[in-house]
């Protein structure tokens, strides 16, 4: 059966250039993966009251996040750093702390946005957040000055060579990433 991993968008537009790279990422991935995109955009703000019983919402999350053998995070920059809709989504599987979702998990980020530094200190911040979870974080920058604007056609082609290159290289890396630890942790003693 297939590697799965769970793509995760941190913006919610329907227009989304960061949709378009995840899109890309997918296209350009090897046959033995499957991706499952996961919707981050219908969970409340977290909210500690609501851990008596958690929200459908957040529940279809984290059992999302568990069945994945690894992750993809895809995200915009908001003032330096991810959009709160993924923070929130990393929070929400963060707890509680003996059940963190993100322990152990291998993942990879990617980024694009208009601006020149195309999401590099998002990921900055991305990287010390899932730091502390315990996930296994894919080396590696993959950030994308999102020029021209049809760089990523809304269907995920790359109208760049040297782009498709660059993109098609870390979507083959994530798989082997994500391969090999579920390869790790099946021959790992009890
Ligand atoms: C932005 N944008 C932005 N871009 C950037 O490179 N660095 C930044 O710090 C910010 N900050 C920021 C804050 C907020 C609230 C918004 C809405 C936007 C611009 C951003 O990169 C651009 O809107 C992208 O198109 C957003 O990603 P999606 O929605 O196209 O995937």
């Amino acid at each position: 059966s297939k590697t799965t991993i769970a793509m995760l968008v941190g913006s919610l537009r329907e227009g989304s250039l960061n949709a378009r790279l995840a899109r890309a990422v997918e296209k350009l991935s090897p046959e033995t993966i499957a991706f499952e995109w996961v919707d981050i955009g219908s969970m409340p703000f977290y909210n500690g009251d609501l851990e008596g019983q958690r929200p459908e919402s957040v529940t279809a999350f984290t059992a999302a996040i568990k069945r994945a053998d690894g992750v993809c995070m895809v995200t915009p920059e908001y003032n330096r750093s991810i959009s709160a809709v993924l923070k929130n989504a990393i929070d929400w599987g963060s707890k509680p702390v003996d059940d963190n979702v993100w322990r152990d998990k291998p993942i990879g980020m990617a980024g694009t946005s208009p601006g020149a530094l195309g999401t590099a200190l998002a990921q900055q911040h991305l990287r010390q957040i899932l730091a502390i979870q315990g996930a296994y974080v894919m080396p590696g920058e993959v950030y994308l000055s999102f020029k021209p604007n049809t760089l990523i056609t809304p269907t995920g082609e790359i109208t760049e060579d040297s782009v498709e290159e660059f993109v098609g290289d870390f979507a083959q890396r994530l798989a082997a990433y994500v391969e090999n630890h579920a390869t790790s942790l099946a021959s790992r003693p009890e």
